[in-house]
């Protein structure tokens, strides 16, 4: 790719702040993946969708992975609440959404629908096992889904590393201003270690320049927090990153740990952010062993590039190899396992929960200092 529209042909926006809803009586309360989702949708991030998905979408995306209009969307971005709550409400009113009593956005309700959770836990995780973070979310948020078009009408202020939340217009206009052509994205919810900081310097031997975009929406409880991972961001690339060729932003949504089906998205969304390519390794938004380990890669197989609209970089399982005496995967390296430093995310918490340090071929001493001060904090 060598040009990046947003999805659907133009970047939508629906933030309207003299918006007046003072006459809305009817409130719904967000719950932090709401909030993050109506902030997406509003800022066009989420482009094609104009709101949350009415169910001739929903069960299109769910067994399709495409809207109705057949463009391609393999997560649905849905507003659920309780049947009680759904019941006090009238399809064809105007609604405030709210998160902690202050109004943000205004939803036009056109379709209240009742899902199949378990079909679409089914199809879109691939399990319906409530111990999978992802399911377990859907299966707490509410098992009724309200649609139709929003208007952002407050932006929520972040008290956290509040300049690092960009709109897509606002990233599509740094990365033309720094005259990059091609910008890979890179998504994450860890710290960078050594396999991804190898995998994103391949890409950027090819492209203009990364955009390291970590997703700082909901989390699953053991992941390293957002704040911790943005200082250990900020180590790396003071200490190892080209400043010219590198941009930092935050993804503000929630981790869905959707595996192959979540890769399409993050592909669509940062294509939506700019980006004309997007990085592919290893299991990609996994979670435990429900994905195979290149599950997230295949699954593009589905889809013509043409149709994407961005081009996936694949990169195979990462390490560095002692013999070697470098970073390098089975596609480069012709030694055996034992030679390999490879460590599990779990196990990395371990080390880190217990103050011990990984090794420095798993990951750079400045970012195990910062992680390990973090989670003293945090834990
Ligand atoms: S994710 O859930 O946000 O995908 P993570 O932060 O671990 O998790 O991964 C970010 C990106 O780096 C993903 O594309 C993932 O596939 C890739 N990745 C992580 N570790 C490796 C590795 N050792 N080798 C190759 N790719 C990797």
């Amino acid at each position: 790719m060598t040009e990046s529209i947003a999805h659907g042909g133009k970047l939508v926006n629906r933030i309207d702040e003299s918006f007046d809803y003072t006459s809305i009586q009817t409130e719904v309360t967000l719950d932090k993946t709401g909030l993050s989702d109506l902030e997406l949708l509003a800022n066009g991030a989420y482009s094609p969708l104009t709101g949350f998905l009415g169910k001739a979408d929903y069960e299109s995306v769910v067994h399709n992975l495409r809207l109705a209009n057949g463009a391609i969307w393999s997560i649905p971005i849905t507003l659920p609440v309780t049947k009680e709550i759904a019941n006090s409400l009238k399809v064809g009113e105007s609604i405030r959404l709210t998160y902690e009593g202050v109004t943000y956005g205004v939803l036009e309700l056109e379709e209240i629908y009742s899902p199949d959770q378990e079909v679409e836990t089914f199809q879109v995780y691939k399990t319906s096992d409530d111990q999978h973070p992802g399911v377990k979310n859907v299966l707490k948020r509410g098992d009724t889904y309200l649609a139709g078009p929003i208007t952002l009408v407050k932006k929520h202020e972040k008290e956290q590393f509040s300049t690092y939340y960009l709109e897509p217009k606002e990233t599509r206009k740094t990365f033309q201003d720094k005259g990059w052509k091609t910008v890979v994205g890179f998504q994450t919810r860890n710290p960078v270690h050594r396999a991804h900081e190898y995998i994103q310097k391949t890409a950027l031997e090819t492209v203009d320049g990364l955009f390291l975009n970590p997703l700082v929406g909901e989390t699953k409880s053991d992941d390293i927090p957002a704040d911790v991972r943005m200082k250990s961001y900020h180590v790396l690339l003071d200490n190892y990153y080209p400043e010219e060729r590198v941009f930092l932003a935050v993804f503000p949504a929630a981790m869905r740990y959707a595996g192959p089906r979540e890769a399409i998205f993050h592909a669509l969304v940062r294509k939506n952010y700019g980006c004309t390519h997007f990085i592919v390794g290893r299991d990609h938004a996994g979670v435990g062993d429900y994905y195979g380990t290149y599950e997230a890669q295949e699954i593009f197989q589905q889809f013509t590039e043409d149709e994407l609209g961005i081009s996936p970089l694949f990169f195979e399982h990462s390490f560095f190899c002692k013999k070697c005496e470098n970073m390098a995967s089975t596609k480069t390296c012709p030694h055996g396992k034992e030679d390999r430093v490879i460590l599990s995310g779990t196990k990395v918490r371990e080390l880190l929960r217990d103050g011990k340090t990984p090794p420095p071929e798993f990951s750079r001493p400045e970012v195990v200092k910062v992680l390990i001060e973090g989670m003293k904090v945090s834990v």
